[in-house]
């Protein structure tokens, strides 16, 4: 069993934290005790977000990940500060691409299209593990949540091919490291948000998310620190025994 110390020593890294369900995870981390970096491409939104944060235990990283080297620009930046990360959450995600309001149909949409939205879903989180999984096996300790979506758990119609295939994809790389990794003490893990109120969610305009939340049974749209509280639930002590499992976070509207 970890001490109270052990429990306050970890550093995560959350991607995508600037804003949304990233942001709330960050929150939910460091009232968890951890020391978080928070990693976006929007230079702007992520220091404005940090800086809201106590400063000792938060670090804000611009960088994009969809760059090749964003594994290892990560890994370096954290450890000029921190002890190497052992808590990953891979939350940053894109939409689909649209046309004309409406997400973009499979003969629609181009072959750049879907592999930016596979890059920056699936690969970055591919990437992400391979550099930080290492350190994670060093101390024989490691939590990587995922965030999927409904949309990889069962069809959408508002979600689009690219986006539906990368979140499907996340809970079998999830699935592959649980397998891999579980004898040294890293877990995988996904949450599966549904629909959630964040700037995502209001790309698909006011008229739709009232229709959508008729259908959920919760009847409302879910919380970013609702989706966080999974997160943060994944990446404790106390969910070592909970890998290569996806968690719904979606107000009944699928029940598997
Ligand atoms: N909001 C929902 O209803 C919903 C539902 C299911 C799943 N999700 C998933 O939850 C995650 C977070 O969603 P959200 O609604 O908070 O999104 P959001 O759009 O509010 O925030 C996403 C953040 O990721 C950052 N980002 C995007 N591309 C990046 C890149 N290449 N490099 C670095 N940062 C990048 C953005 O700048 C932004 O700050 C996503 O993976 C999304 O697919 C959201």
């Amino acid at each position: 069993m970890a001490t109270n110390d052990q429990r306050l020593s970890r550093t995560a890294l959350i991607t995508g934290a600037a804003r949304g369900i990233g942001l709330a995870t960050a929150e939910a981390l460091l009232a968890a005790g951890h020391r978080v970096a928070m990693v976006d491409k929007d230079a702007d939104a992520v220091r404005a977000a940090a800086s809201k944060l106590p400063s000792d235990r938060v670090l804000a990283i611009v960088q994009d990940l969809a760059h090749p080297d964003a594994g290892g620009n990560l890994d370096r930046a954290v450890r000029k500060r921190w002890d190497p990360v052992t808590i990953l959450v891979n939350n940053a995600g894109i939409p689909s691409p649209r046309r004309n309001g409406r997400t973009a149909g499979l003969l629609e949409m181009t072959v750049e299209e879907w592999n930016a939205v596979l890059e920056v879903n699936l690969s970055a989180a591919l990437r992400l593990c391979r550099a930080f999984i290492p350190s994670m096996r060093e101390g024989r300790w490691g939590r990587i949540v995922c965030v999927s979506s409904l949309a990889g758990r069962s069809r959408t119609y508002i979600s689009g091919v690219s986006y539906m295939a990368a979140k499907a994809g996340l809970l079998a790389l999830a699935r592959s490291i649980a397998g891999e990794f579980g004898r040294e003490g890293i877990t995988a893990n996904c949450v599966a948000p549904g629909y959630i109120d964040t700037a995502m969610a209001a790309l698909h305009g006011e008229q739709k998310n009232v229709e959508i939340a008729k259908n959920i049974p919760l009847g409302r749209a879910g919380t970013p620190q609702e989706v966080a509280a999974a997160i943060a639930f994944l990446a404790s002590e106390e969910a070592g025994y909970m890998t290569g499992t996806v968690v719904d976070v979606n107000g009944g509207i699928f029940m598997a």
